[in-house]
């Protein structure tokens, strides 16, 4: 069988780019990066990138009349790179729905909430203003509702009194470097399967002990599998 092929729509820094490389040269992504395609001249990531041999291309989204023009622009790109998956890290522009519909099923992103919590930007300092316990990240697929696709696969950390947006942002981004290629690495291999709203992952190990945030003394003095596991 051909090895799928993944292309990847950056923005900016490029640190998720980076697991994704990472986890492809260790054989742990289901795939090949085929092309990163990004937005900005100036970003990260394409230097990321092409320090790893990745080839790249800017498809500026100020060089265009209006989101059509740019987005038939992108797509051309995207289709020139005959990608099996499509994986927006950290792509900041918001698509039309005939882009989205022309992928749709095909096209993941990492979102750094527990979504549907927090979709939108500035997701941390939200999540810190509302007092949540647990907040993390989201791989969905792409649909025309922003944020609010199908959920493949999350990430959650505990969030600590002594947060700040920086703090828990580090945290948070830390588990996404594990989820994204985890998700890219289950659609390749073809465990991702949508059944409406939900996403059933073939194979997939959940685990039967809960988080609970913070974990009150009586939970954390026992012997916390037992007593934390699911019937
Ligand atoms: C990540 O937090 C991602 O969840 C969000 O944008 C950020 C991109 O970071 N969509 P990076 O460019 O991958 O470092």
């Amino acid at each position: 069988m051909a090895i799928p092929r993944i292309t990847v729509l950056v923005s900016g820094r490029g640190s998720n780019l980076a697991a994704l490389i990472d986890a492809e040269r260790r054989g742990r992504l289901g795939g090949t990066i085929a092309a990163v395609l990004c937005n900005r001249a100036d970003a990260p990531a394409l230097g990321i990138a092409a320090a790893h041999g990745v080839a790249t291309q800017v498809i500026d989204h100020r060089g265009h009349a209006d989101r059509d023009a740019f987005e038939a622009a992108l797509a051309a790109a995207i289709d020139a790179s005959e990608p099996d998956v499509i994986v927006l890290a950290g792509f900041m522009r918001v698509l039309g729905a005939a882009f989205i519909a022309r992928y749709e099923g095909r096209m993941l992103n990492i979102h750094p909430s527990l979504l549907p919590s927090f979709p939108g930007l500035h997701t941390h300092r939200r999540a810190l203003a509302d007092g949540v316990r647990v907040h993390g990240c989201t791989v969905h697929f792409v649909t025309a509702d922003v944020d609010h696709g199908p959920i493949a696969m999350q990430g959650a950390v505990a969030v600590h009194d002594s947060d700040d947006e920086t703090t828990l942002a580090a945290r948070v981004l830390a588990v996404e470097h594990q989820l994204l290629p985890a998700a890219v690495r289950a659609y390749c291999e073809g465990r991702l399967v949508i059944a409406g709203r939900r996403v059933r992952v073939k194979d997939e190990v959940v685990p039967t002990v809960a988080l609970v945030v913070p974990l009150p003394a009586v939970l954390a003095d026992a012997p916390s599998a037992e007593l934390l596991s699911s019937a």
